[in-house]
């Protein structure tokens, strides 16, 4: 009989997830939830033919020449910046990613955030937790419509498209977008979704999320020149990734009033986060969490099981992206 292949899972996930991956391969867990610095990773990787990698492992050049036996790479994310695709492509390293499973769940997340920044509820919360609401007053703590205003989508794939049905058929709103290439009529439509330039978008937008993949050219795509040209009134979504927007630039831009407010879930360096941004109470934080329900999190754990499963058997994956 073949010996079993080995697989590392390189985060904590599910235990009956890993039972599922134990069913097929000799597995490793990690002894804790600690992210592996990459000499550990490669240490862990010696003799393993898959792993199951999450957003925060970086698979670049030196890890892929330290592990030859290393042939599949299967994320359970759908960002996959953290992977250096031509260097896995150039080893023969198959990648897969995790797209759809998290698509509904992501624009949920992404349009909470949305509302909470325009009609300050975090900020809301905490004054009353504050034991500052002394008196009703006509202005406390008024926020911003989203209901009927023109919603604007940097990015527009499938969770970008998932926001603007939220957008349009639920809350009334006008779709404007800006994305490398335009949708198909048949998607455009029933949205009443308008393709406009970036400048445009930032300009007409009341309320802008941003949903592009992160890639050198993406990065600061959001920066003082782009705030500079949204409404003062207007805010400003991220749940893409951190590094698309010049975090210290809307910090400033928000103290100044030039930007209403920010609803955040990806910040540059995370866990990192600029002190200024702590600093400010018009902006809604949270720890990159736009994807996590438990059933979507499982749902894209199980893929990426599905997508080990299929590879290392010599197979083709669900999701391949090389
Ligand atoms: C993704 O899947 O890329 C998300 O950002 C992870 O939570």
């Amino acid at each position: 009989m073949a010996a079993r292949k080995k697989v590392l899972v390189a985060r904590r996930i599910f235990s009956d997830i890993v039972g599922r991956l134990a069913e097929h391969f000799d597995v490793e867990e990690p002894l804790d939830d600690t992210p592996l610095p990459q000499a550990e990773l490669i240490r862990r990787l010696q003799g393993k033919a898959g792993l199951f990698a999450t957003g925060t492992e970086l698979i670049d050049a030196t890890l892929l020449a330290a592990c030859p036996e290393l042939r599949a790479v299967c994320l359970m994310t759908v960002g996959y910046n953290n992977v250096d695709l031509a260097a896995c492509s150039a080893r023969d390293v198959r990648v897969t990613n995790a797209p759809e499973v998290l698509t509904e769940t992501t624009a949920d997340f992404g349009f909470g955030l949305m509302l909470a920044a325009a009609r300050r509820i975090t900020e809301a919360e905490h004054y009353l937790r504050a034991g500052r609401w002394g008196q009703w007053s006509i202005d406390l703590l008024a926020g911003a419509d989203v209901h009927g205003a023109t919603l604007g989508i940097l990015g527009m794939g499938r969770i970008g498209q998932a926001i603007a049905k939220r957008g349009a058929l639920g809350f009334g709103m006008q779709v404007i977008y800006h994305n490398r290439s335009r949708l198909a009529p048949e998607l455009e439509t029933p949205l009443g979704a308008q393709w406009v330039s970036k400048d445009e978008l930032l300009r007409g937008a009341d309320h802008l999320i941003l949903v592009v993949p992160y890639s050198a050219q993406a990065h600061h795509l959001i920066g003082a020149s782009e705030l500079a040209l949204m409404k003062p009134t207007a805010t400003l979504t991220n749940i893409a990734r951190g590094g698309v927007v010049d975090d210290a630039a809307l910090a400033e831009a928000l103290a100044a009033g030039r930007l209403a407010a920010a609803g955040l879930d990806v910040f540059e360096g995370e866990p990192a986060l600029n002190p200024a941004l702590l600093a400010l109470s018009n902006v809604v934080l949270t720890p990159h969490i736009a994807s996590a329900s438990l059933p979507t999190r499982r749902a894209m754990c199980n893929l990426a099981v599905d997508n080990l499963i299929a590879l290392l058997g010599g197979g083709e994956p669900l999701t391949g992206l090389n």
